[in-house]
């Protein structure tokens, strides 16, 4: 079974590409690189020893689409290509919009001429806006609190109304948590250009030292030590959701969503307290004012994935971190020399 997977190079579609080649799939990545190198196609076949086929280009653009159908039977399709910074959506929304959305027309227009219907699509737990309730079911109301937020949410409309339109699609949102960690190898892992965004990426820019001090936004929420909580999921268990996720389209019809993540919330306090346990490493850190947009606690229930897709996350919050942070130790000591 020959499976495309849109931004392949990224974050976790590297990890679901190793998952899905492990599993005796075959590969086929398009990529366009805005935030990912092509080195990431190599580390993927040094971890597999499997073939990879790779097109660098936009999946907005539809004659590379074609061509890539034209060149090989594909079964189905992991969506993840998309820009995924919530401050900067904020900013250049249309860039946003054009991007994430009009690569899922695109995308989907050109598996209808080629009648490959099954699609298995990132989306993600910004979906759920402010939870009234914890831990977070599939059925809680959706809304967006930016347009980052929104882009998923009109993609998860539009690949419903796919299937409303014509049965024969079979669709699975899958609603990450928050992915962290890395491959246990070290080669593939997050690496943002930019100084980050996100909790973990900036801890470990400052164990490595890259940054000097990290900024912990509020310790006056409502949770157990005021600082924010969260779902970290490890990166590797949520590429495993998605094999999962692959056989569940390949062998049915409907639209489903999946909510991935452990069910466990942690602080940032305690990110960081296990980061520097684990790693040995010093994470100095200070309290600023709160984040604006961030809400206080947000975990998932994740039986439904369990219970259908007979998926659960096995690793730990130690084994996230300490994977995370080999990555970067790795990643940097390749890169000075
Ligand atoms: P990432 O930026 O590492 O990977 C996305 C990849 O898509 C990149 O390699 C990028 O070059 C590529 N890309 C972007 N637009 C493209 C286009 N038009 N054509 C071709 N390639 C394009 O991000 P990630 O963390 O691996 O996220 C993957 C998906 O999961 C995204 O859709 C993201 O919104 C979603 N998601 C991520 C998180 C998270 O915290 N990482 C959480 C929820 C959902
Ligand atoms: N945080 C800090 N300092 C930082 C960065 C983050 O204290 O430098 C805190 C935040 O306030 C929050 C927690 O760490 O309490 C996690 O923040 P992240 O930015 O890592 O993650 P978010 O939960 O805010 O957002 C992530 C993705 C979004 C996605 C959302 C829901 O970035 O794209 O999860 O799944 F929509």
């Amino acid at each position: 079974m020959k499976i495309l997977v849109t931004g392949g190079t990224g974050y976790i579609g590297s990890h679901t590409c190793v998952e899905l080649l492990e599993s005796g799939y075959e590969v086929v990545i398009v990529d366009n690189l805005c935030n990912s190198k092509r080195e990431v196609v190599d580390f993927i076949k040094e971890i597999t020893h499997k073939e990879v086929i790779f097109y660098e280009g936009d999946v907005c653009d539809k004659e590379l689409m074609r061509k890539i159908f034209k060149e090989h039977k594909i079964d189905a399709v992991i969506h993840f290509a998309g820009l995924k910074a919530v401050g900067e959506s904020v900013k250049v929304p249309l860039n946003y919009y054009r991007n994430n959305i009009g690569s899922t027309i695109t995308l989907c227009e050109v598996m209808n001429e080629f009648n490959c219907k099954k699609i298995v699509f990132s989306s993600s737990a910004t979906v759920y806006g402010s939870p009234k309730e914890l831990p977070i079911k599939e059925g809680f109301p959706l809304s967006a609190t930016n347009p980052y937020g929104r882009t998923k949410l009109y993609n998860e409309g539009i690949l419903t109304d796919l299937y409303v339109s014509d049965n024969n699609w079979s669709v699975a949102l899958l609603r990450y948590f928050n992915p962290i960690g890395a491959h246990p190898s070290g080669l593939i892992g997050e690496n943002p250009n930019d100084i980050p965004n996100n909790l973990m990426p900036y801890i470990v820019k400052v164990a490595t030292k890259e940054l000097k001090i990290l900024s912990i936004f509020g310790n006056d929420y409502q949770t157990k030590d005021g600082t924010g909580v969260r779902d970290y999921i490890h990166v590797v268990d949520l590429a495993k959701a998605h094999v999962k996720a692959i056989e569940e389209v390949l062998n049915n019809t409907g639209v489903d969503a999946y909510n991935l993540g452990t069910g466990q919330g942690y602080s940032v306090l305690e990110l960081v307290e296990t980061f520097q346990k684990v790693n040995k490493v010093e994470v100095p850190y200070q309290i600023v004012e709160r984040r604006p947009g961030d809400i206080d606690a947000c975990y998932a229930d994740p039986t439904y994935a369990k219970e259908k897709l007979n998926w659960e996350a096995t690793k730990g919050i130690e084994e996230m971190c300490r994977d995370s942070y080999n990555f970067a130790i790795n990643y940097n000591s390749k890169h000075q020399n």
